[in-house]
């Protein structure tokens, strides 16, 4: 598998406008690229892909995962061999994969650091990420808002994209089983989980090393 792409915003163009066909797709992209810092922005401060252009690399990992795993599962046990997507399944995965951390646009600023250095033992400037985020909405639920200002999403995408964080989610955290009842309703939630997982701890900690 493809680790790090070499030109990400051109890959994710080539696959936004292939696989997306539903109305508003234009004026979502228009607002990525022009109001926001999408394809500039780090994966995360200081975990997987804290660089720039990290976000939309880590997007186009989880949606190549994503594709894997939809593949993987509606592959007939008694039918072995490499199933097609429906054109719908190609749209679902892309907007998932894609789009479900647009919650992550201006939320990470660059910013000198003081760290020592381990080698000279000496204090030194560097730049780093800081986390500090404007619009405080939550994970799943700000990529919805940001997404549904602009283009629909079906009722499966929305729980998907709702609960992508699986158990790091802070109402899971704090007892809530509304997940567990949206994973009842669609698979694409576990499969969202899945893919991110396999992005941030496959993908983007072996190309890191
Ligand atoms: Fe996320
Ligand atoms: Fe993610």
């Amino acid at each position: 598998m493809e680790q790090i792409a070499r030109d990400p915003r051109a890959d994710f163009l080539a696959v936004y406008n292939r696989s997306i066909g539903r109305n508003g797709k234009a004026a979502l992209l228009y607002w990525l690229e022009n109001d926001t810092d999408f394809f500039t922005a780090p994966a995360s401060s200081k975990n997987h892909l804290a660089q720039p252009g990290g976000l939309a690399v880590h997007s186009l990992n989880v949606w190549r995962r994503l594709r894997e795993i939809a593949v993987r599962d509606m592959t007939d046990r008694n039918e072995p061999g490499v199933r097609q997507l429906s054109e719908a399944d190609e749209e679902t995965v892309a907007v998932l994969g894609l789009l479900h951390d647009v919650c992550k646009v201006g939320v990470y600023h660059q910013e000198t650091k003081r760290r020592r250095n381990p080698e000279t033992k000496q204090w030194e400037d560097c730049l780093g990420y800081t986390f500090r985020d404007p619009f405080p909405l939550g994970h799943g639920e700000k990529s919805l808002f940001l997404i549904t200002r602009h283009m629909a999403l079906t009722e499966e995408e929305a729980l998907a994209i709702r609960w992508h964080m699986g158990a790091y989610d802070d109402a899971v955290k704090g007892g809530s089983r509304s997940m567990t009842e949206a994973m009842n309703l669609t698979p694409w939630v576990w499969r969202l989980q899945e893919a991110d997982m396999c992005a941030a701890w496959i993908d983007e900690r072996s190309a890191a090393e």
